[in-house]
C-alpha cells in the first residue's frame, strides 16, 4: 500500500487526541527496549523516545513513504527500521500500536503472537479505530462493491474479506486476561470530528481507509472511484457540516 504522509496529516489535529490518550495510559515504568509499530512518519516514537531517556526506542513501520518522513534526529534513543510487524523480533518492555492494528487480521492470534515479544513486567499499548460500521466506511464498500472487476473483488470490509478484526474492548481484555495480562484497561471512547461537508468527509478517508483501494487501482479507475465514493457521500451528507463520532478502542496491560 501507498501511503501519503501530506494527506494523512491534513487532520493531525484530530488523530493526535486519541494518541495523547493512549500516552496516558503508560505507567511510568524502567523500559529498556521499546517499540512503536505501525510508528508512521513517528511522531509518537519521538514522544516516547523523550519520555523515555534511558530506553532504546524503535519505530518499525513497512511504508517507506511515511519512514521517509519520520526523524530520529536529537534523540539518541530513537531509532526507525522498516518491516512488518508480523515479523517482529526481539524482546521489548514496551509494545506500543496507535492506529495500526487494524490494518492486521485476527486480533486474539495477533495479541497472541506480539506477547511473546513482551518481557515480564512489560506493558502492551494500543489504541485502534472501531468505526468500520459508520457511513463512510459502508459507502466505501459500497463504492468497492461496485468496482468488484477493477479491484478483483477487494474489499476491506465487505463479504468478500469478512468483518473488521477490530474486537470489543471486552474481548481485548479477555484476550490479555487469558494471556496473564494484569493491570488490564480496556476502553471505548468517542472523538468527535466536525467535517465540512461531504467533502471533508472524502479528505478524512483519503489518509487511511481509500489508501488499499487506490493503491489497487490505476489512476484512472481511482478518479471514477472517488468520483463515484464522493457520490455517495452527498447523498448522505448533503449539507456543509458532517459531525463525525469517531469511536476508537485503547487498551493496556501488563504481563504479569
Ligand atoms: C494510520 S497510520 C498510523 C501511523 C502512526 N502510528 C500514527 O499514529 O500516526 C498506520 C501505519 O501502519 C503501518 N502499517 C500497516 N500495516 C503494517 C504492517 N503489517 N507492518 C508494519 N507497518 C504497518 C502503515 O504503513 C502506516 O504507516
Amino acid at each position: 500500500m501507498t501511503w501519503d504522509p501530506e494527506q494523512y496529516h491534513r487532520h493531525r489535529e484530530a488523530r493526535d487526541a486519541p494518541a495523547r490518550d493512549l500516552l496516558a495510559l503508560i505507567p511510568d515504568l524502567p523500559y529498556r527496549d521499546i517499540v512503536d509499530l505501525g510508528c508512521g512518519t513517528g511522531e509518537h516514537t519521538r514522544r516516547l523516545a523523550e519520555r523515555f531517556p534511558a530506553a532504546q526506542v524503535m519505530g518499525l513501520d513497512s511504508s517507506a513513504e511515511m519512514l521517509a518522513r519520520a526523524d530520529a534526529r536529537g534523540v539518541p534513543n530513537l531509532q526507525f527500521e522498516r518491516g512488518d510487524i508480523l515479523d517482529l523480533g526481539g524482546e521489548y518492555d514496551l509494545l506500543f500500536s496507535n492506529a495500526a492494528l487494524q490494518w492486521l487480521p485476527d486480533h486474539a492470534a495477533l495479541l497472541f503472537g506480539l506477547w511473546r515479544h513482551l518481557r515480564p513486567g512489560g506493558v502492551i499499548a494500543v489504541q485502534v479505530p472501531a468505526n468500520h460500521d459508520h457511513g463512510s466506511h459502508r459507502l466505501l464498500t459500497e463504492t468497492a462493491e461496485e468496482f468488484a472487476a477493477e479491484l478483483g473483488g477487494f474489499t476491506r470490509f465487505g463479504t468478500a474479506q469478512g468483518a473488521s478484526p477490530v474486537l470489543t474492548p471486552a474481548a481485548y481484555a479477555e484476550t490479555l486476561d487469558e494471556l496473564g495480562g494484569v493491570d488490564i484497561t480496556a476502553i471505548s471512547k468517542v472523538y468527535p470530528v466536525v467535517l465540512p461537508g461531504a467533502e471533508g468527509v472524502l479528505d478524512w478517508t483519503r489518509g487511511t481507509a481509500l489508501v488499499p483501494y487506490l493503491s489497487r487501482l490505476s489512476a484512472e479507475d481511482g478518479e471514477r472511484f472517488v468520483t463515484a465514493y464522493l457520490g455517495r457521500l452527498r447523498e448522505r451528507w448533503p449539507g456543509e457540516r458532517v459531525f463525525y463520532a469517531f469511536t476508537r478502542v485503547l487498551f493496556t496491560a501488563r504481563r504479569g
